[in-house]
């Protein structure tokens, strides 16, 4: 049996190449390596937690599953599917409620920022790391392909595992985490600050436009200077749109830099953004295609949640089975 990956991905708006870059990417790698037996789902139950308008929701997860489907997440190779359609993620995470402590919970990160931010310390938004817990675990995870923001959330997760199985008997894996390392994708306006919807200038969409994106780079800030060089430190917002370029191409930064030593920077980030969008035009296709076919992006997650259930449900039966329920 291959080692099980499970990672969630939470509908909150248009995907940009920073969420792309990040875990989309990897998980798509990490599907397509054929090493592992891998289950990727809409987190459309953790998308509740801060306020939202029910029909922007369901935009967006549609949106979310067209994306993903566009993108390479293969309903053949892995199972593709909607939290909310698997009754045992929700039931699972009331049986570990029960084995975690109000404390764990209030210790959040998390939790403790949104509540900062003015977000209401809902029950939801404090359990929310409980159900991730119930995700992970309804599939006995080996492996969560995550961003480095999930890591309490995942160490959680763990603990749930490690107190079940002590209480319990063995049941479960303490999963590990794949990290995107390294890959921190920033703002094209504000290069210290991590590409981000809330900061539109610099935020490149997956569906913007040939024209918007150049645009977008054009305007964005540089360095001084004026040769093209890959100088992280020193030039950070430069090597923010090497990288961009390389990571969208699978050209190496040596590569592009070697090309556009001398181009002057207005010249490469007309190169870049040609590069960029071009490196998108099959996605910009296919995503057209499927979004055209609402009903059939139903029908995938449909089949998914029939595999994903089989498994969920045998967790399940297993831990009522052992914590006493007849
Ligand atoms: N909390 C994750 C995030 O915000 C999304 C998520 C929900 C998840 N359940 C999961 C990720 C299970 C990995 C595994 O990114």
């Amino acid at each position: 049996m291959k080692p099980i990956i499970v990672s969630g991905i939470k509908p909150s708006g248009k995907l940009h190449l920073g969420n792309y870059l990040g875990m989309v990417k990897k998980s798509i790698e990490l599907q397509s390596s054929g090493k592992y037996d891998c289950h990727y789902f809409i987190a459309d139950y953790h998308a509740l937690t801060q306020k939202y308008k029910p029909e922007e929701k369901a935009a967006d997860i549609f949106e979310l599953a067209v994306d993903l489907l566009a993108l390479g997440i293969d309903p053949e190779r892995s199972v593709f599917f909607m939290q909310s359609d698997i009754l045992e993620h929700a039931n699972l995470a009331w049986l570990f409620d029960c084995i975690t402590t109000a404390g764990q919970l209030q210790g959040m990160i998390e939790f403790k920022e949104k509540v900062q931010e003015g977000q209401p310390a809902s029950v939801g938004l404090l359990n929310y790391p409980v159900l991730m817990a119930a995700d992970i675990l309804a599939y006995k995870a080996a492996f969560v392909p995550v961003g480095e923001d999930q890591r309490q959330h995942l160490e959680l997760t763990r603990d749930v595992a490690r107190t079940f199985n002590k209480r319990f008997g063995e049941t479960f894996l303490e999963p590990k985490g794949i990290f995107v390392e390294g890959l921190r994708i920033k703002s094209l306006d504000i290069p210290e600050k991590k590409m981000s919807k809330s900061l539109p200038k610099g935020c490149l969409y997956l569906t913007d436009s040939a024209e918007a994106m150049k645009k977008k780079v054009r305007s964005a800030v540089t360095d001084s200077g004026t040769e093209v060089v890959y100088d992280p430190v020193n030039k950070p917002a430069l090597a923010n749109l090497i990288l961009i370029y390389s990571e969208m191409t699978g050209r190496t930064a040596n590569d592009i830099v070697a090309e556009h030593k001398d181009s002057g920077y207005a010249k490469f980030k007309d190169a870049m953004a040609v590069a960029v969008s071009s490196s998108l035009i099959e996605f910009r296709e296919k995503r057209a295609d499927i979004a055209a076919h609402p009903k059939k992006v139903r029908d995938v997650v449909n089949i998914g949640a029939e595999k994903a259930r089989i498994i969920a449900a045998k967790t399940l039966k297993e831990v009522k089975e052992k914590m006493g329920l007849i």
